[in-house]
């Protein structure tokens, strides 16, 4: 893919830490139920895994939130979960419940027989919709790749769906060390994989959700999470053909400097941690993603818009009086019941209120 710069490319500058004229804002989960075209869409698909794995579909409902609001990236609609999915452990929903594994990952030979799926049979519905996004964008802005964390992937595949306190994951890792990291190992060959296929089909910045890191003590997020973070941004192709890597985790403020340490070009973090704060302790080595609370879309526009001027303020007090180097989101994923009149508000006050 030719690096032809997206026309608004002020996400891939801050990303590079570059001047913009506008501090650029993309939200976790802006392409959703949240928006009644989403929910159309959906119905007619018959279901969210049948959407996500028609190219055309994935393509509409990762349109549809640009069509709305000015936001400056595009985020292919998937789901993490289709990299355990294409290595056999049979994905499935449960209206109400989440995500599902037919076969979890419980014993020895269940971890031996993992093996990296083969990116252009197993997963070619992800690089086609990549390949769809990009053209029907036309580049108008960048499109961004995901992957879950091989942590974050880990604690699905061992519990078999959601869980509330992680009990078989975190007691393999504690029992087993060996056994974990052997799982941990190819699947962060596979998340590698998996996202080197994106950037080559056309996504032209790589984000890595890590869901789960943030229930780890610090012990263990080093052990299971933090190098298998590093694993990847040391693996991924750099150089100028490089898409941006942005290194997301619920809970990760106590691991900002080093996160900033892993050789990835951007930090996302929940609300949980200050901006400003934030800024001061990776002292400009990587981009730094985030943070409002989602909750806030629940409150007034003047609120939202309140809270924004906060958080870029924050930022910009943290990172000696500029604000370069900041990509606005949420702290984390927006949820169905979300306004998109409130989305609009707080786009609008990003751009208006960061203004150069
Ligand atoms: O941000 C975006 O707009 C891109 C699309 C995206 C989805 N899932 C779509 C989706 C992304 C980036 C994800 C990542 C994802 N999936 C994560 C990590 C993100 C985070 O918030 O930290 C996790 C943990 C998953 C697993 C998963 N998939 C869950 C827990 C659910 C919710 C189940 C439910 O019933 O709400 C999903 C399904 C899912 N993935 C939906 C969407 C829009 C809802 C599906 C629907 O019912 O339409």
């Amino acid at each position: 893919m030719t690096a032809t710069p997206p026309k608004n490319d002020r996400f891939l500058r801050a990303l590079r830490r570059e001047p913009v004229d506008r501090t650029p804002v993309w939200l976790m989960r802006q392409a959703g139920r949240y928006l009644p075209e989403y929910r159309a869409t959906r119905a007619a698909a018959g279901s969210f895994l049948g959407m996500a794995k028609n190219p055309e579909l994935a393509c509409e409902v990762t349109l549809q939130p640009l069509r709305r609001f000015p936001l400056d990236a595009a985020i292919l609609f998937s789901d993490i979960l289709t990299v355990p999915d294409a290595m056999g452990l049979g994905l499935y929903f449960v209206e109400g419940e989440g995500p599902k594994f037919e076969r979890p990952v419980r014993t020895h030979e269940d971890i031996a027989k993992l093996a990296v799926p083969d990116m252009d049979r197993d997963l070619r519905y992800v690089t086609d919709a990549v390949r769809t996004i990009r053209r029907e964008l036309d580049n108008a802005v960048p499109l961004i790749g995901f992957s879950g964390s091989p942590w974050t992937l880990a604690c699905y595949m061992i519990e078999g769906g959601g869980s509330e306190n992680f009990s078989k994951v975190k007691a393999l890792a504690l029992n087993d060390p060996a056994a974990m990291h052997k799982l941990l190992d190819v699947v962060s060959d596979a998340v590698i994989a998996y996202l080197d296929a994106q950037r080559q089909a056309g996504a032209q910045a790589l984000q890595v959700f890590d869901t789960w890191g943030g229930v780890l003590s610090p012990s263990m997020y080093r052990e299971f999470s933090l190098r298998y973070l590093k694993k990847i941004a040391q693996a991924l192709p750099r150089g100028a053909e490089k898409a941006p890597l942005i290194l997301f985790g619920k809970g990760n403020g106590a691991y900002l400097e080093e996160l900033a340490d892993t050789g990835a070009e951007g930090v996302g973090i929940d609300w949980t941690v200050g901006l400003g704060d934030a800024a001061r302790r990776t002292g400009g080595k990587v981009a730094l993603q985030g943070n409002l609370d989602p909750v806030t879309l629940y409150a007034q526009p003047e609120a939202i818009r309140r809270e924004v001027g906060r958080a870029l303020d924050d930022y910009a007090q943290g990172n000696g009086g500029s604000r370069e180097g900041h990509v606005f989101n949420l702290g984390h994923g927006m949820s169905p019941d979300m306004s998109p009149d409130h989305v609009a508000a707080l786009v609008a006050a990003v751009h208006e209120l960061s203004a150069r």
